[in-house]
């Protein structure tokens, strides 16, 4: 799940979090998908990004699973079934959750821990948000070569000019 401006970039100038650009409408829909799923995964460079907000909402009926490959630097803000950070490949990431009764998970970025996720073919759905803006640089929502199909499911405006895209994988070809 992403917001993205109409050129794919998933940040703006200044790197920070998506509250300067996106819409009211996105962080709705953004927090009422989120009560859908039982868990997320994201990467380290999002995190730092959005350590405040995340720390001060830790919930263990929601884990959040933080990719990182040095998982001991951040060993003081873990807390065991609600944020979690691992250095494990995403395949091995995904069997866990599944295996601790998990069914829903949201991957949320970033650009790079998308790119793992899709390369290993492990996304079912793709929930983008398109808002009016063009930012010519910045972090890709993808951030290098994969070629996977897409069915859209959805396509529904979420305001005058934002549009909110749901997309599922097409069958493998
Ligand atoms: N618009 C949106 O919807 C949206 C959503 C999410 C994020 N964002 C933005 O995207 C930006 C971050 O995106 P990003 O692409 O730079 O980073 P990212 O995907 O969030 O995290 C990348 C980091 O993950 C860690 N990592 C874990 N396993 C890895 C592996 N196998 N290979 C490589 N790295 C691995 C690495 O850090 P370690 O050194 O810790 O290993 C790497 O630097 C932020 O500005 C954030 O605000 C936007």
């Amino acid at each position: 799940m992403a917001v993205q401006s109409i050129d794919g970039y998933i940040t703006f100038h200044d790197g920070l979090g998506t509250a300067s650009w996106a819409s009211r409408e996105d962080a709705e829909h953004f927090r009422a998908t989120m009560a859908t799923c039982d868990c997320s995964v994201f990467g380290s460079a999002t995190y730092d990004v959005d350590r405040v907000p995340i720390t001060s909402s830790i919930a263990s009926q929601r884990l959040r699973v933080v990719l990182t490959r040095r998982p001991e630097a951040y060993a003081e803000d873990a807390v065991p079934g609600a944020l979690e950070f691992s250095d494990a490949p995403p395949a091995e990431v995904i069997a866990g959750l599944v295996e601790r009764g998990y069914e829903r998970c949201a991957l949320l970025g970033g650009g790079r821990v998308n790119t793992l996720f899709l390369a290993a073919d492990l996304v079912d759905e793709l929930v983008i948000t398109l808002e009016p803006r063009i930012f010519g640089a910045g972090t890709r929502l993808v951030d290098g070569p994969c070629d996977l199909a897409w069915e859209l499911v959805l396509d529904q405006a979420l305001n005058e000019s934002t549009r909110l895209l749901r997309y599922r994988r097409a069958a493998r070809r």
